[in-house]
């Protein structure tokens, strides 16, 4: 009994010694001290013993018993130890930067994105931006730019007045040239972009709400060959061909004399396609040389100084650039069309 109570303790010493999971030391636990495990198969063998021999082997038995239970516990707590200084381990090694968000990556909209596009040719030509704000009165919208009451031309822009008289929502951009003089002495050289409103129907290429962008340029002896310069080399570097050519036609803007519609060459065809409708020329500004009523109405003596201003439609830009066949797309906050940009 004593050899056999031995070989039962090197057996279960050399197989703790082999175990590498808990639950290998779960079984092991069972083999040895479970219900039918050799321990209590010897305790049962023991009962048919003498007493001589119980009093002998009995407490090398319990000994057995005591010792095997404190292998299997010293194991348990080495092996959570190790689980646990894994898991410290991993906590710690948690690297925060590894985050990716995936799901909510946003993008520019498309028309923020030219504005920016605007404005950094403007600057590279030298021009200061400026704000203006959309909530104007009368005066700056109208009466400084040539425009009086009463004056017919007030009929091309259907007008949203607010309910204080004399304020509006502005019309144009063109209200920053009088703001722009009244602030800042010639030379000036301002480009404004922001939002209009115009009181009219909505369809593919109207909107009541849409954004245009102001070019004024003040100074000694400003002629109109400065005006098509600067304008051709805007609308080069925006469409990004060298050689875009531009085309004038009279038009009339109360706040211009002369007065002149530019158009470029469409820089996607050579003979004609649907965004210039087959002519093979795309209006893009309206133009011309600072009224001398203007220059007085911001201040600038119009008997020494001269300037030219040119307007246009950003959303109308972003549409030729992008092909975007519908200026409501802009608003219309749908995922698929902004997820493109
Ligand atoms: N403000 C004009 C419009 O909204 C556009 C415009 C025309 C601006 C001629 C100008 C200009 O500066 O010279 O239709």
């Amino acid at each position: 009994m004593k050899s056999t109570i031995q070989k039962a303790h090197e057996s279960f010493t050399a197989k703790l010694n082999r175990i590498t999971s808990i639950e290998d030391l779960e079984a092991l636990r069972i083999e040895f001290t479970g219900r039918s495990g050799i321990i209590t198969q010897l305790m049962r063998q023991l009962g048919s013993f003498s007493l001589e021999e119980k009093r002998m082997y009995g407490p090398l038995l319990n000994d057995l018993k005591t010792t095997i239970g404190r292998q299997l516990l010293d194991k348990e707590v080495a092996f959570k130890t190790i689980d646990e200084q894994q898991r410290y381990k991993e906590l710690r090694s948690f690297d925060v930067t590894l985050y990716r968000t995936t799901h909510f990556k946003g993008s520019l909209h498309p028309l923020t994105h030219v504005t920016t596009e605007l404005e950094d040719i403007f600057i590279t030509m030298g021009y200061t931006i400026m704000d203006g704000s959309e909530v104007e009165t009368d005066f700056y919208n109208f009466e400084a730019l040539n425009i009086p009451k009463n004056h017919p031309a007030r009929d091309m822009q259907d007008t949203f007045w607010l309910n204080v008289p004399g304020l509006l929502l502005r019309t144009q951009t063109s209200n920053v040239q009088i703001h722009a003089m009244e602030q800042q002495k010639p030379p000036l050289a301002i480009f404004a972009p922001g939002r209009v409103f115009r009181n009219e129907a909505t369809d593919a290429t109207h909107e009541c709400m849409f954004m245009q962008g102001e070019c004024l340029f003040v100074d000694k002896e400003v002629s109109v060959g400065n005006l098509l310069a600067t304008a051709q080399h805007f609308l080069q570097a925006f469409f990004n061909k060298d050689d875009l050519k531009i085309r004038v036609r009279p038009g009339y803007f109360p706040f211009v004399e002369p007065g002149l519609e530019i158009d470029a060459a469409c820089p996607f065809c050579i003979k004609g396609c649907s965004i210039c409708k087959y002519t093979g020329w795309i209006e893009l500004l309206g133009a011309g040389l600072v009224h001398p009523h203007v220059l007085k109405a911001g201040g600038i003596d119009p008997a020494i100084y001269s300037g030219f201003a040119f307007g246009f439609g950003i959303d109308r830009l972003a549409m030729i650039k992008y092909s975007i066949n519908d200026n409501r797309l802009f608003r219309s906050t749908r995922p698929a069309f902004l997820d493109q940009f």
